[in-house]
């Protein structure tokens, strides 16, 4: 069985950032989806979606997650935002959607130059996410307060539910 932890939510909500610490609380790794792509393409996702076009970058994205899927266990995954718009993301492990407003959003992402979609109609974008990521979801954490207590928040859900893979000897 997967125990990942797989953490969901718009662009901007903390994935990787609350995922970094995660990962360090739990003596596991951080599996970012976006930097895996990046990496594996040597560029940068907006150059991906310039020169290849969204269609291509989901394609690799699904790729990506099938990977994951079958091959990686006991790991923190932080997908992209739009990750489970093409994937059903609850294969991966147990999914934490982080919870944030739009304005919240709006005000953290600043310089959205590495993020294209940010660049679509944002606030339709997020209102046509909502639901999906809700429905992905098997705990789902506000996230509003900081780095720490929201990766704390995580912990606590996933242990309540039964859902934890905790091993922080
Ligand atoms: C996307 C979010 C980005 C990245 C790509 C597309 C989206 O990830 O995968 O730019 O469709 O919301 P972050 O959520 O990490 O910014």
């Amino acid at each position: 069985m997967l125990n990942n932890i797989v953490l969901i939510g718009f662009m901007g909500s903390g994935k990787t950032s609350v995922g970094r610490i995660l990962a360090k609380a739990i003596n596991s790794v951080l599996i970012d989806i976006d930097l895996l792509i990046e990496s594996n393409f040597g560029m940068s996702i907006s150059d991906i979606f310039s020169i290849f076009g969204e269609k291509y970058f989901r394609e690799y994205e699904k790729y990506i997650c099938f990977f994951i899927k079958n091959n990686i266990k006991n790991a923190v995954i932080s997908c992209g935002g739009g990750t489970p718009m093409v994937f059903d993301v609850k294969k991966l492990g147990n999914v934490v959607y982080l919870d944030a407003t739009l304005d919240d959003i709006i005000y953290r992402v600043g310089d959205a130059s590495n993020r294209p979609k940010f660049s679509d109609d944002v606030n339709k974008l997020y209102n046509s996410r909502i639901e999906i990521y809700k429905n992905s979801a098997d705990i789902v954490v506000e996230s509003k307060n900081s780095l720490d207590s929201v990766a704390n928040e995580i912990l606590i859900k996933l242990n309540t539910k039964g859902l934890a893979n905790v091993c922080t000897s």
